[in-house]
Protein backbone atom coordinates (compact mmCIF):
# COMPACT_ATOMS: atom_id res chain seq x y z
CA UNK A 1 0.00 0.00 0.00
CA UNK A 2 2.93 2.36 1.06
CA UNK A 3 4.72 1.99 -2.09
CA UNK A 4 1.56 3.16 -4.49
CA UNK A 5 1.39 6.57 -1.79
CA UNK A 6 5.40 7.34 -1.71
CA UNK A 7 5.13 7.35 -5.63
CA UNK A 8 1.75 9.68 -5.25
CA UNK A 9 2.38 11.89 -2.07
CA UNK A 10 -1.20 13.65 -3.06
CA UNK A 11 -2.91 10.92 -2.78
CA UNK A 12 -1.62 10.02 0.69
CA UNK A 13 -2.59 13.45 1.79
CA UNK A 14 -5.80 13.40 0.23
CA UNK A 15 -6.72 10.49 1.82
CA UNK A 16 -5.39 11.87 5.37
CA UNK A 17 -7.82 14.74 4.60
CA UNK A 18 -10.43 12.46 4.20
CA UNK A 19 -10.07 9.11 5.60
CA UNK A 20 -13.62 8.20 4.38
CA UNK A 21 -11.73 7.36 1.38
CA UNK A 22 -10.11 4.47 3.05
CA UNK A 23 -12.40 1.71 1.33
CA UNK A 24 -12.18 2.95 -2.14
CA UNK A 25 -8.15 3.28 -1.52
CA UNK A 26 -7.50 -0.10 -0.28
CA UNK A 27 -9.98 -1.47 -3.74
CA UNK A 28 -7.84 0.50 -5.94
CA UNK A 29 -4.54 -0.69 -4.45
CA UNK A 30 -5.51 -4.02 -5.07
CA UNK A 31 -6.59 -3.57 -8.23
CA UNK A 32 -3.37 -1.57 -9.44
CA UNK A 33 -0.57 -3.75 -7.23
CA UNK A 34 -2.93 -6.86 -7.44
CA UNK A 35 -0.83 -9.28 -4.91
CA UNK A 36 -1.87 -12.37 -7.08
CA UNK A 37 -0.90 -11.62 -10.46
CA UNK A 38 -2.31 -15.12 -12.14
CA UNK A 39 -4.43 -17.91 -11.50
CA UNK A 40 -4.99 -21.32 -13.90
CA UNK A 41 -8.32 -22.47 -15.03
CA UNK A 42 -8.92 -25.62 -16.87
CA UNK A 43 -11.63 -25.72 -19.78
CA UNK A 44 -14.17 -28.27 -19.36
CA UNK A 45 -15.35 -27.96 -22.59
CA UNK A 46 -13.86 -26.57 -25.94
CA UNK A 47 -14.11 -22.74 -25.58
CA UNK A 48 -13.70 -19.81 -27.95
CA UNK A 49 -12.43 -16.62 -26.66
CA UNK A 50 -11.19 -13.30 -29.10
CA UNK A 51 -10.97 -16.12 -31.62
CA UNK A 52 -9.20 -18.53 -30.49
CA UNK A 53 -10.45 -22.05 -30.05
CA UNK A 54 -9.21 -23.68 -26.73
CA UNK A 55 -9.88 -27.48 -26.57
CA UNK A 56 -11.21 -29.38 -23.78
CA UNK A 57 -9.12 -29.98 -20.78
CA UNK A 58 -6.57 -27.50 -21.28
CA UNK A 59 -5.23 -25.72 -18.71
CA UNK A 60 -5.32 -21.83 -19.09
CA UNK A 61 -3.21 -19.27 -16.69
CA UNK A 62 -5.98 -16.18 -16.32
CA UNK A 63 -3.95 -12.76 -15.82
CA UNK A 64 -5.38 -10.92 -13.05
CA UNK A 65 -3.01 -8.78 -13.22
CA UNK A 66 -3.69 -7.86 -16.74
CA UNK A 67 -7.33 -7.96 -15.97
CA UNK A 68 -7.29 -5.33 -13.44
CA UNK A 69 -5.53 -2.58 -16.07
CA UNK A 70 -7.85 -3.22 -18.79
CA UNK A 71 -9.03 0.09 -20.64
CA UNK A 72 -11.72 -1.45 -21.42
CA UNK A 73 -13.02 -2.04 -17.48
CA UNK A 74 -11.27 0.88 -16.27
CA UNK A 75 -10.85 4.26 -17.79
CA UNK A 76 -7.07 5.57 -17.38
CA UNK A 77 -6.25 2.13 -16.21
CA UNK A 78 -2.35 3.52 -15.44
CA UNK A 79 -3.47 6.08 -13.57
CA UNK A 80 -3.85 5.36 -9.77
CA UNK A 81 -7.17 7.03 -8.36
CA UNK A 82 -7.94 6.80 -4.52
CA UNK A 83 -11.30 7.53 -5.72
CA UNK A 84 -12.16 5.02 -8.31
CA UNK A 85 -15.55 4.08 -8.15
CA UNK A 86 -17.33 1.87 -9.33
CA UNK A 87 -14.13 -0.37 -9.35
CA UNK A 88 -14.32 -3.86 -10.49
CA UNK A 89 -11.02 -5.39 -10.17
CA UNK A 90 -10.29 -9.24 -9.91
CA UNK A 91 -7.92 -9.40 -7.41
CA UNK A 92 -9.74 -11.59 -5.18
CA UNK A 93 -10.56 -13.81 -8.09
CA UNK A 94 -13.93 -14.83 -9.16
CA UNK A 95 -16.91 -17.19 -9.11
CA UNK A 96 -16.85 -20.38 -7.23
CA UNK A 97 -13.20 -19.66 -6.00
CA UNK A 98 -13.68 -16.32 -4.91
CA UNK A 99 -11.24 -15.69 -2.09
CA UNK A 100 -12.72 -16.86 0.98
CA UNK A 101 -10.49 -14.52 3.11
CA UNK A 102 -11.49 -10.78 0.91
CA UNK A 103 -13.53 -9.65 3.71
CA UNK A 104 -10.41 -10.48 6.29
CA UNK A 105 -8.00 -8.66 4.18
CA UNK A 106 -9.90 -6.12 3.42
CA UNK A 107 -10.56 -5.16 7.06
CA UNK A 108 -7.66 -5.95 8.27
CA UNK A 109 -6.05 -3.56 5.38
CA UNK A 110 -9.07 -0.63 6.91
CA UNK A 111 -7.70 -1.29 10.76
CA UNK A 112 -4.10 -1.05 10.13
CA UNK A 113 -4.46 2.22 7.30
CA UNK A 114 -6.84 3.70 9.66
CA UNK A 115 -4.34 3.67 12.55
CA UNK A 116 -1.56 4.29 10.70
CA UNK A 117 -3.36 7.80 9.28
CA UNK A 118 -3.74 9.04 12.34
CA UNK A 119 -0.68 7.79 13.95
CA UNK A 120 1.65 8.13 11.31
CA UNK A 121 1.03 10.89 9.66
CA UNK A 122 4.49 11.66 7.94
CA UNK A 123 4.89 7.72 7.02
CA UNK A 124 7.45 6.92 3.91
CA UNK A 125 9.76 4.85 2.19
CA UNK A 126 13.46 5.14 3.13
CA UNK A 127 15.18 7.39 0.20
CA UNK A 128 17.21 6.34 -2.07
CA UNK A 129 16.11 2.32 -0.98
CA UNK A 130 16.00 -0.28 -3.81
CA UNK A 131 13.38 -2.82 -2.80
CA UNK A 132 13.11 -5.89 -3.84
CA UNK A 133 10.17 -7.65 -5.27
CA UNK A 134 9.35 -11.58 -4.56
CA UNK A 135 10.66 -13.24 -6.97
CA UNK A 136 7.65 -15.13 -8.57
CA UNK A 137 5.45 -14.70 -11.71
CA UNK A 138 2.22 -14.90 -9.79
CA UNK A 139 2.80 -13.33 -6.48
CA UNK A 140 3.21 -9.63 -6.60
CA UNK A 141 4.64 -8.18 -3.62
CA UNK A 142 7.92 -7.02 -2.14
CA UNK A 143 10.17 -8.62 0.71
CA UNK A 144 10.38 -6.06 3.15
CA UNK A 145 9.83 -2.26 3.32
CA UNK A 146 12.05 -0.02 5.03
CA UNK A 147 10.00 3.02 6.21
CA UNK A 148 10.53 6.19 8.23
CA UNK A 149 8.12 7.90 10.74
C1 LIG B 1 -4.85 -9.19 -0.10
C2 LIG B 1 -5.01 -10.44 0.31
C3 LIG B 1 -5.53 -11.55 -0.57
C4 LIG B 1 -5.60 -11.64 -1.93
C5 LIG B 1 -5.20 -10.62 -2.99
C6 LIG B 1 -6.18 -12.94 -2.24
C7 LIG B 1 -6.44 -13.40 -3.52
C8 LIG B 1 -7.02 -14.61 -3.82
C9 LIG B 1 -7.30 -15.09 -5.15
C10 LIG B 1 -6.98 -14.35 -6.46
C11 LIG B 1 -7.87 -16.31 -5.04
C12 LIG B 1 -8.32 -17.21 -6.18
C13 LIG B 1 -9.74 -16.88 -6.57
C14 LIG B 1 -10.19 -17.63 -7.81
O1 LIG B 1 -9.65 -18.71 -8.12
O2 LIG B 1 -11.12 -17.14 -8.48
C15 LIG B 1 -7.97 -16.61 -3.63
C16 LIG B 1 -8.51 -17.77 -3.11
C17 LIG B 1 -8.55 -18.08 -1.78
N1 LIG B 1 -8.16 -17.26 -0.73
FE1 LIG B 1 -7.37 -15.41 -0.90
N2 LIG B 1 -6.45 -13.59 -1.06
C18 LIG B 1 -6.07 -12.78 -0.02
C19 LIG B 1 -6.20 -13.06 1.34
C20 LIG B 1 -6.70 -14.22 1.85
C21 LIG B 1 -6.84 -14.49 3.26
C22 LIG B 1 -6.48 -13.51 4.39
C23 LIG B 1 -7.35 -15.74 3.37
C24 LIG B 1 -7.70 -16.55 4.57
C25 LIG B 1 -7.76 -16.08 5.80
C26 LIG B 1 -7.56 -16.25 2.03
C27 LIG B 1 -8.09 -17.47 1.71
C28 LIG B 1 -8.36 -17.95 0.44
C29 LIG B 1 -8.91 -19.26 0.14
C30 LIG B 1 -9.26 -20.35 1.15
C31 LIG B 1 -9.04 -19.35 -1.25
C32 LIG B 1 -9.55 -20.52 -2.07
C33 LIG B 1 -11.04 -20.36 -2.34
C34 LIG B 1 -11.58 -21.48 -3.23
O3 LIG B 1 -10.79 -22.12 -3.94
O4 LIG B 1 -12.82 -21.68 -3.22
N3 LIG B 1 -7.16 -15.29 1.13
N4 LIG B 1 -7.45 -15.56 -2.91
Amino acid sequence: MNLRFNDYPEAFTQLKQDPQLLPLAIEEVLRYRSPVQAMARFTQVETQLHGQTIPAGKMVTVWIGAANRDEAQFEHAEVFMIDRDPNPHLAFGNGIHFCLGALLARLEAKIVLSAVLERLPNLRIVPNKKLEFISSIEVHGIKYLPVLF
